[in-house]
């Protein structure tokens, strides 16, 4: 009995520790990367449309997830996209940021994709945000860092 309790013991500090490394390993997100003006002022034309944010969640499991994780928290390779000061930026700078990248810091160019697939993708990153926001809300549990 007193094994068993033990060996729960020593499992639950090897997931917590776990856990605490995981978090550890979110790639920071670089203040310093800022996109032009003019190319931040740019309005989303797919605003007035949410429901077309589906089609970008679609596409940002095949093209983002690997480095941004599954629901955009960030992992080891992509930092975090639900964070308050990617959220701030506009629309249009993160439209910029997507489709220019940052090759030398690891993010990809995805000029490549039709444009409204990008302000697809940009409109993903809104729901996905506001989603966060409703289960920390559910759940009293804030996910925000
Ligand atoms: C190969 C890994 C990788 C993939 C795939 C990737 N990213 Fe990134 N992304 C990064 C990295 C690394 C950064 C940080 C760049 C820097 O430090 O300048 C970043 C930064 C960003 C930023 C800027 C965040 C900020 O701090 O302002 C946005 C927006 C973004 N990515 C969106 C996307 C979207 C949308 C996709 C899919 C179409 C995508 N990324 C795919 C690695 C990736």
């Amino acid at each position: 009995m007193i094994r068993r309790a033990q060996q729960a013991i020593v499992v639950f500090l090897i997931a917590s520790a776990s856990g605490v490394v995981a978090i550890a390993q979110i790639r920071e997100r670089d203040s310093e990367w800022t996109a032009p003006s003019e190319a931040a002022a740019r309005p989303n034309p797919l605003a007035g449309r949410p429901e077309t944010a589906a089609g970008g969640a679609k596409l940002f499991h095949v093209r983002c997830a690997s480095c941004h994780g599954p629901d955009g928290r960030g992992a080891s390779k992509g930092p975090d996209l639900m964070d308050a000061a990617v959220q701030a930026q506009t629309d249009g700078a993160l439209f910029w940021k997507l489709s220019n990248g940052n090759t030398r810091a690891g993010m990809p160019t995805f000029s490549f994709l039709p444009e409204p697939q990008r302000w697809q993708l940009v409109l993903h990153l809104r729901v996905a945000r506001r989603a966060a926001e409703g289960r920390a809300r559910a759940t009293g549990i804030s996910e925000a860092r």
